[in-house]
């Protein structure tokens, strides 16, 4: 195991594996990317590529050994263009959390994995950071640490600021949800939207940007007191809402369903829905267990965009560490990163839990849309949802 970890271990939090010419132009990288693998596939690939094509690849069991040893680093450049021109640098830090280790019993030693991948980005001279994963599994409120300005371990901080990158998330699943409305020839102001993870940054954002267009809104979470608050706050605005922990409890079946709770793994099951609904999986790791995909129900990935001028990696990660049907597509969180960079806007444009407003994300969809950053085409499991000049190849194929 030493020497198979030892290879992809031994340049963690430096910038090592650049280039001589690469290190000395590291105070000009705009953005860094901070993120985790979803499975043990992602995970094994993307050591594959760090070890080199001239190893074998590692044996999976060998793989779930090795990788909860092996600290955050920098494993690529990224590099995007604006469709206006502008260009940006970037790195993809990756915290390597493994897979099996997204539960709350393993928080800490998460929150210590990002503080030590935004180490990295800060010693490297990073402009903006933005980072994948939500605030329960403690990597969103490690960021909100930071944004507060709790330094105190980050004695070389100069001026690298973080955002969440949730509000242009927020901004594609509502987009993402209008369009397979309007896809499906849906009267989005006749619905009832059931969020789960209702309370979260996320949810509740979809909840503010949703709660005046459809006709109900039913929210869940566990936490009952989190749940009467944001009720209240969407009542005060005339929004006819119903609150639950059980989703059963709930008096209507919804037609619209926002799934965006921080789940460790695909183990949500919705129970009654109404036939035909639109779901929209925002989770990373996804919300839906993979047995609760009901037949008519039209689930679809939310909460990703797409780079128009394109994304390069060096070296080249394409398809390991952006693995969807379609070319230059990102979550949702770190293109706020990008767009920021790109727009000369460093500043940590979400931050905290809970703020985001309707008119912060239409702020943020104008930033990204300058600069070619659009909701990305719709896709699920089964694949693309729709037409585009790359589906047709693409049908064939299962994404995951
Ligand atoms: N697609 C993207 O680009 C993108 C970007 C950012 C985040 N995300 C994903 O979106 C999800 C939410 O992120 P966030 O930052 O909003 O997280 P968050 O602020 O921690 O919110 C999580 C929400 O889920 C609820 N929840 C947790 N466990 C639950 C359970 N077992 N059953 C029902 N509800 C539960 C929480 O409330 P209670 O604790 O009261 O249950 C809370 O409402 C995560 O999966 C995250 O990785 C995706």
């Amino acid at each position: 195991m030493g020497d198979s970890v030892a290879r992809v271990a031994s340049t963690s939090c430096s910038a090592e594996f650049l280039s001589r010419d690469q290190r000395k132009r590291c105070c000009e990288i705009d953005f860094a990317l901070i993120g985790h693998q979803e499975s043990w596939r992602a995970a094994a690939d993307v050591l594959a590529v760090l070890r080199g094509p001239e190893h074998t690849p590692l044996p999976d069991d060998e793989i779930k050994d090795i990788l909860p040893w092996i600290p955050p680093r920098p494993v690529c450049h990224v590099h995007v263009e604006s469709i206006g021109g502008a260009k940006a640098r970037g790195l993809y830090i990756d915290s390597f959390i493994p897979p099996d280790r997204l539960e709350a019993s393993y928080t800490l030693d998460n929150v210590a994995r990002v503080r030590a991948a935004a180490a990295c980005a800060i010693k490297a001279g990073v402009k903006i950071v933005s980072m994948v994963g939500s605030w329960s599994l403690g990597l969103g409120g490690f960021s909100s640490i930071l944004m507060e300005g709790n330094f105190d371990y980050f004695r070389e901080k100069q001026d690298t600021v973080f955002t969440t990158g949730n509000t242009l998330t927020v901004a594609f699943i509502v987009q993402g949800i209008q369009k397979m409305c309007a896809l499906t020839g849906r009267n989005i102001r006749r619905s009832t939207l059931l969020i789960v993870g209702a309370t979260g940054d996320v949810g509740s954002g979809c909840a503010r940007c949703l709660a005046p267009i459809v006709r109900r809104v039913l929210l869940s979470a566990r936490n009952l007191e989190r749940l009467h608050r944001l009720a209240a706050e969407l009542k005060a605005d005339g929004v006819q809402v119903e609150i639950a922990t059980d989703l059963e409890q709930f008096s209507v079946e919804p037609d619209l369903v926002i799934c965006a709770a921080s789940l460790a793994s695909p183990s949500l099951l919705l129970g009654r829905i109404a036939p035909g609904a639109i779901v929209c999986d925002a989770g990373y790791p996804k919300n839906l267990s993979p047995s609760a995909q009901t037949p008519g129900v039209k689930i679809f990935f939310g909460g990703l965009g797409q780079i128009a001028g394109g994304l390069r990696f060096t070296p080249d990660f394409h398809g390991i560490l952006n693995r969807h049907p379609f070319p230059d597509m990102v979550h949702g969180c770190l293109l706020e990163g990008m767009a920021l960079a790109l727009e000369r806007r460093l500043e940590p444009f979400s931050q905290g839990r809970g703020f985001i407003t309707q008119e912060r994300v239409a702020e943020i969809e104008t930033i990204a849309a300058r600069h070619g950053i659009y909701l990305a085409p719709l896709y699920n499991a089964d694949g693309p949802l729709e037409e585009t000049d790359e589906s047709y190849r693409l049908s064939q194929l299962r994404f995951a």
